[in-house]
């Protein structure tokens, strides 16, 4: 069993978590191959991957010459069979359990490699049902990472009842070693420790607002200057995206069943109606696109 560090990156979806996750393992001098839906999703995958790495040369952190070896590293295809050849795939895909576990089932399958790890980014679902819907359950971990992917240091580690030792060792490797993270281990719970703190703080927030007592802004101004948080919960609840906060919310309602973790019907509205945060324009607040 070989306990290289990974270097050739499978990335399936390319969304908020996705392009960032590109980024990282591109910016890192891995081999990268993400995976869209569809052909038509290619260029806005290749923007959005863009737009990631733009921010990281407008901030300082890259040059536009690095930018341009990163995206060089990158290929994007609609096509689930270029996996084939990945010592490691991460899924960030929605957080919707049918989704992912029809993904894992395929993606089990074209695996070549059996030691090939299969990580996901999920948010909230218990990796074991993912792991449960493969051949390989012993090469499937949960690879938490956080928005905005090149900015925040933590990687929340999730081992599954049956993952074992040699794919532990293989993501904590990649992780700490080229991406540079910072790795917890964390319980295979809904949630598991960031998201099962932060997410009844959000939620909390969320019905204040929904009292009519309070705005938005005030509460998020409340948090940031009384309390020294960087940023407040609704301007927080718009950049991760209602959708996925409100399926995170639904993960730990279905766990744990506290009233604690049920989303707030003013949730439920907001993303019925589309206005997702910072992703589509509006959510609590505005966004510049
Ligand atoms: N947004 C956050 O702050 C955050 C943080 C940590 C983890 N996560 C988790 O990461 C995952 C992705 O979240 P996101 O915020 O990037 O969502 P997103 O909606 O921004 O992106 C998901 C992408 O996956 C694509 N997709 C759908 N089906 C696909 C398929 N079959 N093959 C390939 N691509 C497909 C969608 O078109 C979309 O572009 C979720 O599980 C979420 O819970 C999100």
């Amino acid at each position: 069993m070989t306990m290289e560090t990974p270097s050739r990156i499978g990335v399936v979806g390319c969304g908020v978590m996705g392009a960032g996750i590109a980024d990282v393992t591109a910016r890192a001098g891995l081999d990268v191959r993400v995976v869209v839906a569809r052909p038509g999703a290619v260029p806005a995958a290749h923007d959005r991957i863009r737009g990631s790495l733009g921010q990281g040369v407008r901030k300082g952190r890259l040059t536009d010459a690095d930018l341009d070896t990163a995206l060089a590293r990158i290929e994007v295809t609609a096509d689930l069979d270029a996996l084939a050849d990945r010592d490691f795939v991460i899924e960030a895909v929605p957080e919707r359990e049918d989704l992912k576990t029809a993904l894992f089932t395929r993606i089990d399958g074209i695996l070549k490699d059996t030691d090939a790890v299969l990580a996901t980014n999920t948010s909230s679902l218990p990796v074991s049902r993912l792991a449960g819907a493969t051949r390989h359950p012993e090469r499937v971990v949960g690879v938490h990472f956080f928005s905005p992917v090149p900015v925040m240091p933590l990687v929340e580690l999730v081992g599954a009842l049956r993952t074992d030792d040699t794919t532990r060792a293989r993501a904590a490797a990649l992780l700490t070693g080229p991406l540079g993270k910072t790795v917890v281990d964390v319980p295979d719970r809904a949630g598991f420790m960031v998201n099962g703190l932060l997410i009844p703080y959000l939620l909390g927030a969320i019905r204040m607002v929904e009292s009519g007592q309070v705005t938005a802004d005030d509460v998020d101004r409340g948090m940031t200057l009384g309390c020294g948080h960087p940023v407040g919960p609704l301007r927080l609840a718009d950049l991760i995206g209602l959708d996925v906060v409100k399926a995170v919310a639904e993960a730990l309602h279905q766990e744990y069943a506290e009233p604690l973790y049920a989303p707030p019907p003013l949730l439920s509205r907001l993303v019925e109606a589309g206005l997702l945060g910072k992703k589509s324009g509006r959510g609590f607040h505005s966004h510049a696109r």
